[in-house]
């Protein structure tokens, strides 16, 4: 596997089954650290059929080099606006691991979530989850535990025009320039001045 091959891209519900799939390809401790809990198949298709695609964002990497696109790596950020927390779940396949994807999953993340004026993400994890701890860490994220759980959270900086240029920018290369104009004009477009500051910067990359 190259890195090459592996393509980061926002999932939508037409994506349930390849996201069912991954989390049934995790085996029992993987699952056990994901959803801090041991989770049978009957959890994981539960946890999967309530995924909410309106409220809450979900991004996937998806491995391009066989025939059949396989989702080898999964993050949820559930939302909550009212108290301005993002609650991340996230999941790689144990062969793509180390590799960067879980660091390039929370970052496009974390971008989605600043620019929605969220105020701090959150990850809980199981106390002895060392890669996780690991990743916590190597993200600057505070981390606390206590009683055998474990909580990571990042204070969010505010929005500005450069942090949504950035999110133009993932946006565009997601999804392609046809369908990320209809999406952004559907959620009342971007500014002039974002725009600006995304053009300069997609052509001076
Ligand atoms: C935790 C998990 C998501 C990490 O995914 P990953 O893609 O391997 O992480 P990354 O490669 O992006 O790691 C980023 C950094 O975190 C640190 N890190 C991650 N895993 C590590 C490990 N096993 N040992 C030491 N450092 C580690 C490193 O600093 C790493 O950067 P580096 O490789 O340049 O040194 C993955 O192990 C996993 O899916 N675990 C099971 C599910 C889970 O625990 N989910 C979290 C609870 S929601």
């Amino acid at each position: 596997m190259s890195c090459a091959d592996l393509l980061l891209k926002q999932l939508s519900l037409s994506n349930l089954p390849e996201i069912h799939d991954h989390l049934m390809r995790l085996d029992d401790a993987s699952r056990s650290q994901r959803f801090a809990q041991r989770a049978s198949n009957e959890v994981v298709a539960g946890y999967t059929y309530k995924l909410d695609f309106v409220r809450d964002m979900h991004y996937g990497v998806w491995e391009d080099a066989s025939e059949a696109q396989q989702l080898r790596a999964y993050a949820h950020l559930a939302m909550n606006v009212g108290s301005r927390i993002g609650e991340i779940g996230i999941s790689v396949e144990e062969p793509y691991r180390r590799h960067g994807v879980a660091r390039q999953l929370m970052a496009r993340a974390v971008m989605h979530a600043r620019n929605r004026g969220l105020l701090e993400i959150m990850m809980y994890f199981q106390a002895y989850n060392s890669d996780l701890l690991a990743l916590a860490r190597c993200l600057k994220m505070q981390v606390s535990v206590s009683n055998g759980e474990g909580m990571a959270r990042l204070r969010l900086n505010p929005p500005s025009p450069g942090s949504y240029a950035d999110e133009v920018i993932a946006g565009w290369a997601e999804v392609g320039p046809a369908s990320w104009v209809t999406q952004t004009s559907e959620t009342g477009g971007v500014t002039r001045l974002v725009w600006d500051v995304a053009l300069q910067r997609y052509f001076t990359a």
